[in-house]
């Protein structure tokens, strides 16, 4: 099959497309063929080798952790997947691949793809989605009535938090550029902050949730606008203790994490709020609720462009420079 390969870790390396044997099919999987593949910034940090020591990835390499496509093949353990079902994902850590032909994804990750969408318009979705969902239902259980604060509301996560915020209820304040904020308006965001221009330590107080996405800076300053209570989520890091166990990294990696995010837990603490670092996770069963939300007009994915196949580099340079609105999704078939 024709894939964009990583031949090893290097800073801006371009991924090479080549010809690689199809991946062997395990049996609680099944093979996509794949349609349309997400660009999430996490391909580019893996390709960099931000990831190496929590996800030892081994070369050559095929990124891409979201799709939308076709399944061709089912491994005998798959009871819910049939050929020729319609399906969407954000494929597991170490299982990664969706810049192919195909790839396979166990079934435990999987959904069938909202009826209402194109194969570009899902695949545009996984990742982003289950970073919102994990982050304000899961974590934050963002309520009716509540406050939340979505940083960087025209990007990737932003438009469909925002989007999954309001429809918990929430009353939902963002930041963006001047050119975004109709956009982050028609999506439901309520109280909108040009991040060029004002400063939204001033304008915003009691706020239940903040989804932190910027750098150290802005997470200082969320934990100005939370009340007691409140819970800072950052998905930009630092991580936390608990992520640190949960990695896998070696012993000395651990301690390095626990030891990044020691000041921003205590200063939270201190002002009796919760910081909690978010990596997200493949999940299928969520996948299922989010296709609902979407088929029911709920939320809609918010594309920047969809580009050929051949452009992955392209499209990867373009996600990498901070500017898109909503997704950037590669046409593969
Ligand atoms: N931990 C996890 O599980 C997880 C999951 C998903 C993403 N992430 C991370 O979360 C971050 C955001 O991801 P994303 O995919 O949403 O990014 P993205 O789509 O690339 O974000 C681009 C958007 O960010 C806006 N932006 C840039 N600088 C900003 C600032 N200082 N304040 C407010 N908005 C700003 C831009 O708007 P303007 O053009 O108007 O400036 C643009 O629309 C990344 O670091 C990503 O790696 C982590």
């Amino acid at each position: 099959m024709k894939a964009f390969v990583l031949e090893r870790y290097g800073k801006k390396r371009a991924l090479k497309m080549t010809d690689v044997p199809t991946p062997q099919l395990r049996d609680d999987e099944v093979l996509v063929e794949v349609h349309a593949a997400g660009v999430n910034l996490i391909d580019s940090k893996i390709r960099d080798g931000e990831f190496k020591l929590i996800l030892p990835y081994k070369f050559p390499l095929v990124l891409g952790h979201d799709v939308a496509g076709v399944v061709v093949k089912v491994g005998p353990r798959v009871r819910q997947f049939k050929v020729g079902d319609e399906v969407y994902a954000r494929v597991d850590d170490l299982r990664i691949g969706t810049f192919a032909e195909f790839v396979p994804v166990r079934e435990a990750s999987l959904a069938l793809k909202p009826r209402t969408l194109t194969m570009e318009e899902a695949a545009s979705i996984p990742l982003v989605a289950l970073t919102a969902w994990q982050a304000l239902v899961e974590r934050a259980n963002l309520n009716k009535g509540q406050k939340a604060f979505i940083q960087a509301g025209s990007g990737g996560v932003g438009t469909f938090a925002i989007q999954l915020a309001k429809h918990l209820g929430a009353t939902v304040a963002t930041t963006t550029s001047a050119g975004n904020i109709e956009l982050v308006k028609t999506l439901g965001a309520d109280v909108v902050i040009d991040y060029r221009t004002q400063d939204f330590e001033q304008i915003l107080r009691d706020y239940d949730v903040v989804l932190n996405s910027q750098d150290g800076k802005t997470l200082e300053k969320s934990l100005r606008v939370l009340k007691t209570g409140g819970k800072l989520i950052s998905i930009s890091g630092p991580p936390d203790p608990a992520f640190a166990k949960a990695s896998g990294a070696p012993g000395f990696v651990k301690l390095v994490m626990r030891l990044l995010s020691l000041g921003i837990r205590g200063r939270a603490g201190r002002r009796g709020v919760d910081y909690s670092f978010l990596f997200m996770h493949a999940d299928g069963r969520q996948l299922r609720e989010i296709a609902r939300l979407v088929d029911a007009n709920v939320i809609r994915p918010v594309l920047d462009r969809v580009v050929p196949f051949e452009q992955t580099n392209e499209a990867m340079t373009y996600v990498e420079a901070g500017r898109a609105k909503g997704k950037v999704v590669i046409k593969v078939r």
